[in-house]
């Protein structure tokens, strides 16, 4: 049941999930059943822009190499079918059999507005059937955006909790049999970056530290528009949960972002994963998704990553690494002795023929007050800059210059959302793309940062300390960085353990 179409795309990455043909926004409905990982995701079949919303559909064993398949369910007279999850009805609870996969989506249409909807696969998540009594949830209060439920098994209360996006907040509803559900609670007005709305919400529960008696309860949550630096972004919330209401341990003000860059939207987690819990986030920004200079297919998704919780100076926060499958990518390992770095060090082809597809590893420690830093560029200048900003604390990477940064129709800056943007960078602001973010160091210990940047094509994916930064930009340069050129301003940096992996599939 595989279907297949030959790449035309200079920018498909190499590594990164990406659909074949079509457009492709959120992953929706992960789930874990029989060792496989279903990557079902917001598609349209039938061109490179947002449109005619189908449950596109990819499988892998390992996280890392996906089989396409055939969309597994397609838009109706209910409208598009947009984002949602899918559960293992592992007891039967929904009349489907035991281990049914059960999918709960939003319908979205003019006609009928945002309403809930049901199917369930007893093939292993090849097809759906669509339940005939849909929709199974409406909103109570006729809102307008009321979308993207995900569900999970709450044990203490034996049943099933969907939280779902109602606009300015989440909304909690309880079901024993997945298609009856009773409102419990709402959470999230005024808490957090103030997005226009929220959407793709999740809800899951991590230990504290790895102390499996510190348990505590995860709303993730994506904002649209809400993003420091413009656009579409992933903020989390850290609390409790009785059952029915989450309370937030931090005060409403209290923003946390799970990544850092502008192209890391609509994540959530792979349903029925046991203790480990993995987030695979959609690698693009509502900003620019539908006119980045791609043709045959638009939209990749971020490499899947490892949520755990941590402390820091008395907040809980989530680190988001990368998963461990993704060394299986590593084909060929370049190790480096030891730099010290003054003024500037460079290494030319750091990955011999490259196709723009390699791993960056290294410890970096920054004696310095001022800046200390990597380039990664190609021979027509093109560069993406990665640094540590030692007087104001920050993981900066600058993509001002990191190859195309204007195409498609024009994109406009959006005033109000960019104020902040221009209040904290100094760099030379063009267009809702051609720009920097950072990330407060504070988050990190100790004075070596370590490292693990993944460049593919077009995308670069920043981790420091197992996760706890993590960032995600989109670059389009015109040919692969392939020159490294570290530089330092006062002071000097050590360079170690710094190895080059050419990665591929
Ligand atoms: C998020 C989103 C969801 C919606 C889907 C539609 O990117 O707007 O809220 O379900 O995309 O494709």
């Amino acid at each position: 049941d595989t279907f297949d179409t030959s790449n035309t795309d200079y920018y498909r990455p190499v590594y990164h999930h990406t659909p074949l043909y079509g457009w492709m926004n959120d992953p929706n409905g992960m789930v874990y059943k029989d060792g496989e990982y279903h990557l079902y995701f917001q598609y349209n079949p039938y061109g490179s822009k947002w449109g005619n919303m189908h449950w596109g559909h990819s499988v892998s064993t390992d996280l890392i190499h996906w089989n396409h398949l055939k969309p597994a369910i397609a838009r109706d007279t209910l409208g598009h079918i947009f984002s949602g999850s899918t559960v293992v009805d592992k007891n039967n609870t929904a009349g489907y059999g035991d281990n049914a996969l059960i999918a709960l989506y939003t319908s979205a249409s003019d006609e009928h507005g945002q309403i809930q909807c049901m199917a369930y696969s007893t093939d292993d998540g090849r097809t759906y059937t669509k339940y005939e009594k849909n929709p199974v949830l409406l909103p109570f209060d006729g809102l307008k955006d009321f979308r993207d439920p995900k569900v999970f098994w709450y044990e203490p209360d034996k049943k099933w909790v969907m939280i779902v996006s109602a606009d300015k907040e989440m909304r909690f509803y309880a079901s024993q049999n997945l298609k009856d559900w009773e409102y419990m609670s709402a959470f999230g007005k005024g808490y957090g970056a103030q997005p226009n709305q929220f959407e793709c919400p999740d809800f899951i529960q991590l230990p504290v530290d790895g102390d499996k008696n510190k348990m505590k309860w995860v709303m993730l949550v994506n904002i649209n528009p809400g993003c420091m630096f413009g656009g579409s972004a992933t903020e989390y919330f850290v609390g409790d949960f009785d059952g029915k209401e989450f309370t937030c341990d931090t005060k409403p003000e209290t923003v946390k972002w799970l990544d850092y860059g502008k192209d890391h939207y609509a994540a959530v987690c792979i349903s029925n994963t046991g203790e480990r819990i993995i987030s695979i986030p959609w690698m693009s920004n509502w900003q620019y998704a539908n006119v980045t200079p791609i043709r045959q297919y638009r939209g990749a998704n971020g490499l899947p990553r490892e949520l755990s919780l941590y402390t820091k100076d008395g907040q809980i926060y989530v680190a988001a690494d990368v998963v461990k499958e993704v060394e299986a990518l590593r084909k060929d390992t370049r190790s480096f002795d030891p730099i010290t770095v003054k003024d500037e060090y460079k290494i030319d082809e750091i990955v011999p023929q490259t196709d723009g597809a390699y791993e960056l590893e290294m410890d970096i420690t920054p004696n310095t007050s001022g800046v200390a830093g990597f380039d990664l560029m190609n021979a027509k200048g093109e560069v993406a800059k990665i640094y540590l900003d030692m007087k104001s604390g920050k993981l900066v990477m600058d993509r001002t210059a990191s190859g195309l940064v204007a195409f498609g129709e024009k994109s406009e800056p959006h005033a109000k959302e960019t104020d902040d943007h221009r209040k904290t960078m100094s760099v030379n602001y063009q267009n809702d793309f051609a720009l920097g973010t950072w990330a407060p160091l504070s988050l990190c210990e100790g004075k070596t940062y370590h490292l693990n940047v993944f460049v593919d094509k077009c995308s670069v994916e920043i981790f420091v300390d197992g996760g706890r930064i993590a960032m995600t930009n989109l670059v389009f340069p015109t040919e692969p960085y392939n020159t490294l050129r570290f530089y330092i301003e006062g002071g000097e940096a050590q360079v170690s353990n710094m190895k080059v992996y050419k990665l591929g599939l």
